[in-house]
């Protein structure tokens, strides 16, 4: 396995790849692997010839107060992860090769981008997008590997691939959860013990709406009052949103009609966690 800190180098290795015939995987990641990175990986492995993966903690997503600074970046860590994974080359650039002066330059996806997280991360979208592109032009792959747990976030980079004509195919892989049911997220490292357990009723939450949905319950408000019940076992989580939204477009819908995208974003402590599942009543 290689390990490219350079745009060049990056791109060197990357061209030899292309001139040898070979299909280029490509994992963007903020480092702090876990399994649900090594998911993505394996995914790409299976899927294409050449596997990179970016590991760069992206400083124009955060918002002012925001945890850039504390994100984990167990550099040597993530290296031996990915060697195991049967990852070709890790691209991990410092800030001056991604941004070596004020960046002027930005993509922004529109109305998808104004609901959900980005009423509560003014900004962050707009740095996902951005760093995105920077690292499809850099990287040049064939085929990109997102989480479905950052949903919003696929959503909106399919839309920007779309609207730009990025040659390149998106593929979303299925969230990976603890046995408990917990998303699988670099965050989780934040958490206490006891902010784990309380953790769990975020899942339970869209756990319940699912059973609701499936049971033939069709008003949105029923059920995320339901859902925000749950929520409310524990004194220390602070929800910032519940939803029910169009799978598509992630505009809020009053009633239940084929796929849809349950939401939920909540506060423990000092930790956001965002998790979500898709319920499509046409597949019962
Ligand atoms: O999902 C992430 O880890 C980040 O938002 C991404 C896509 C690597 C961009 O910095």
């Amino acid at each position: 396995m290689e390990v490219a800190n350079t745009i060049d180098s990056v791109r060197e290795l990357v061209k030899a790849a292309r001139s040898a015939g070979k299909k280029i995987g490509f994992v963007p990641t903020m480092g702090a692997l876990h399994i649900g990175h090594i998911s993505l990986i394996e995914a790409a492995v299976k899927k294409c010839d050449f596997v990179i993966v970016s590991i760069f903690v992206n400083p124009t997503q955060f918002g002012p107060g925001e945890d850039y600074k504390k994100y984990p970046r167990p550099l040597e860590d993530d290296l031996e992860i990915c060697r195991n994974a049967g990852v070709d080359v890790v691209f991990a650039p410092a800030q001056e090769q991604m941004y070596p002066s004020e960046n002027v330059t930005w993509v922004n996806v529109e109305k998808l981008t104004e609901p959900l997280c980005g009423r509560s991360r003014p900004g962050h979208f707009r740095g996902v997008t951005t760093v995105c592109a920077k690292l499809f032009n850099i990287v040049a792959p064939d085929v990109v590997f997102f989480g479905a747990k950052d949903a919003q976030q696929a959503i909106v980079i399919k839309r920007m691939v779309e609207d730009l004509n990025m040659p390149l195919e998106i593929v979303v892989c299925p969230t990976i959860r603890e046995s408990d049911g917990l998303a699988v997220s670099s965050r989780n490292k934040y958490l206490t013990e006891e902010e784990k357990k309380d953790a769990t009723l975020i899942y339970k939450s869209l756990e319940k709406c699912r059973e609701m949905i499936e049971a033939g319950t069709t008003d949105i408000g029923t059920i995320t009052a339901e859902m925000r019940t749950i929520l409310s076992q524990s004194p220390a989580i602070e929800v910032e949103y519940v939803s029910i939204v169009d799978v598509e477009i992630l505009q809020s819908i009053d009633h239940i009609t084929g796929k849809v995208l349950a939401v939920v974003a909540v506060r423990i402590g000092q930790t956001r966690l965002i998790d979500n599942i898709v319920v499509d009543i046409e597949q019962q």
